[in-house]
């Protein structure tokens, strides 16, 4: 349903983060990996994540919600196991991509698909080293969904370096070697979010880590099984993102975010907004499910522009379409560059938040590799085109809370990948977004 935002009056209150994407979709592909029964609590109940637990079923986990826990009875052993249907990932880039890594560690054969967005993102990336460790595929021109995954459960070990930091083909390649006997190595140029890392280690693997760098080496031993534990799933920085970035622009607002991960892998936005002059104030530090979280009190603040230095990207690479709402309130230029992988996540969201800003009065420049935006007042008024992408989405939104005239968006549902509180907690807060049919 399209739905738009209009200018709000200052926003109020205390909110609670949603749990965290990333640590959600491992939460439940580890223990579907794992001997015995993981719990889950925390699990955010997004649509990428209701996905992911639908595929580790039909690799043969069995996932169930009682009360507010998930309880999760793995493989172990017995190993993930060949699906009677196809592997259905929905929207999830990450599911899609750690899944492929887990199975390709077992006797299997598995086909992949997701929906349109998914379909068009590219897969070579995890297929190309899972294929150097002995899987074989087919796939769409490209490597793109969907891809039938097929391996005899003897792969070979594998020393890697991605040509960029990627969380995402980090954790493929070390779930992949779990089940591999040797030693598999991962080399980061830059340090991407390592939850995986964190995580495997409390599913008993021993796994390395060395500094190299402005990055570093992991490295894991296997086979390994991994044994089932509980996890207590953090608030979602990058959830915590979209209200952050509406207090801070919608003049008077004041609010306090509870049971945000404060990784360090994960704050880059954080650190960028101080620079800019945001008045953010963490407090209440203490640990949840092996990550530090914090609270964050959040006060309207006077922005100005900053150049956003490109080896941070990996540390808000899902922050940039609301930083550039941030950037189209503060006082001068605000460059965001070095993040030509922008490109190709749910849409390209270098040029989707290009148009979704020109759409409604505010300048920009758009490079290759990122773009920069000029700040003022906002005229608002334009529709803005989703391209089904979650993140477009609520960063039009909060746009439109310190707009002349209301922003639409042509599509809210995909709100819920990521999201699927977004409106109730951002009426709590008193912004105004309806729904135009409503
Ligand atoms: C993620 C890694 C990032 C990020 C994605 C979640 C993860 O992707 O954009 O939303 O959970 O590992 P890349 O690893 O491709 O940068």
């Amino acid at each position: 349903m399209a739905v738009s935002s209009k200018r709000a009056p200052a926003l109020k209150g205390t909110i609670i983060a949603p749990g965290d994407k990333s640590i959600s979709h491992r939460a439940l592909i580890f223990g579907a990996m794992a001997e015995g029964e993981t719990v889950v609590t925390g699990l955010l109940e997004g649509a990428d994540i209701m996905s992911t637990a639908d595929a580790m079923r039909a690799l043969g986990a069995s996932i169930t919600k009682k009360g507010a826990r998930w309880h999760v009875i793995g493989c172990g052993e017995s190993g993930l196991q060949t699906p009677k249907g196809d592997v259905d990932c929905g929207n999830a880039g990450t599911g899609v991509r750690l899944i492929m890594g887990a199975a390709a560690g077992y006797a299997l054969t598995a086909r992949f698909i997701g929906d349109a967005s998914l379909s068009v993102r590219p897969m070579g990336r995890v297929l190309d080293p899972l294929s150097e460790m002995g899987i074989s595929y087919t796939s769409e021109p490209g490597g793109r969904l969907p891809v039938t995954l097929s391996s005899n459960g003897k792969l070979t070990p594998l020393d890697y370096t991605p040509p960029h930091a990627s969380a995402q083909v980090k954790s493929a390649i070390l779930l992949a070697g779990v089940s591999t006997a040797g030693t598999t190595t991962v080399t980061e140029p830059t340090l991407s979010r390592d939850h995986t890392e964190n995580m495997l280690k409390a599913f008993g693997v021993d796994v390395k880590v060395k500094k190299a760098g402005a990055g570093q080496k992991v490295s894991l031993t296997g086979p390994i099984t991994l044994k089932a534990t509980n996890v207590d799933v953090p608030g979602d920085p990058s959830s915590a993102a979209f209200a952050i970035i509406a207090a801070l622009t919608v003049p008077g607002s004041d609010i306090i975010i509870e049971n945000v991960m404060m990784n360090p892998t994960r704050t880059g936005l954080f650190e960028t907004l101080t620079e800019m002059g945001a008045y953010l104030r963490t407090d209440n530090f203490r640990t949840s499910g092996g990550e530090i979280i914090a609270d964050i009190h959040v006060k309207h603040s006077k922005l100005h522009g900053v150049t956003v230095p490109p080896e941070r990207a990996p540390s808000m690479i899902d922050e940039y379409p609301i930083l550039a709402i941030a950037a189209a309130h503060a006082a001068g230029t605000t460059t965001m560059r070095g993040i030509a992988e922008m490109r190709v996540k749910e849409s390209d969201r270098i040029s989707a938040t290009v148009a979704l800003l020109e759409n409604n009065g505010v300048r920009t420049t758009e490079f290759e590799d990122g773009f920069s935006v000029t700040g003022g007042p906002v005229a608002g008024g334009g529709m803005v085109v989703t391209h089904h992408d979650h993140r477009i989405a609520m960063s039009a939104l909060i746009l439109g809370l310190n707009a002349d005239a209301p922003i639409s968006i042509d599509n809210s549902a995909m709100i819920a990948t990521s999201f699927p509180t977004f409106f109730d907690v951002m009426a709590s807060l008193g912004a105004p977004i309806n729904g135009l049919n409503a």
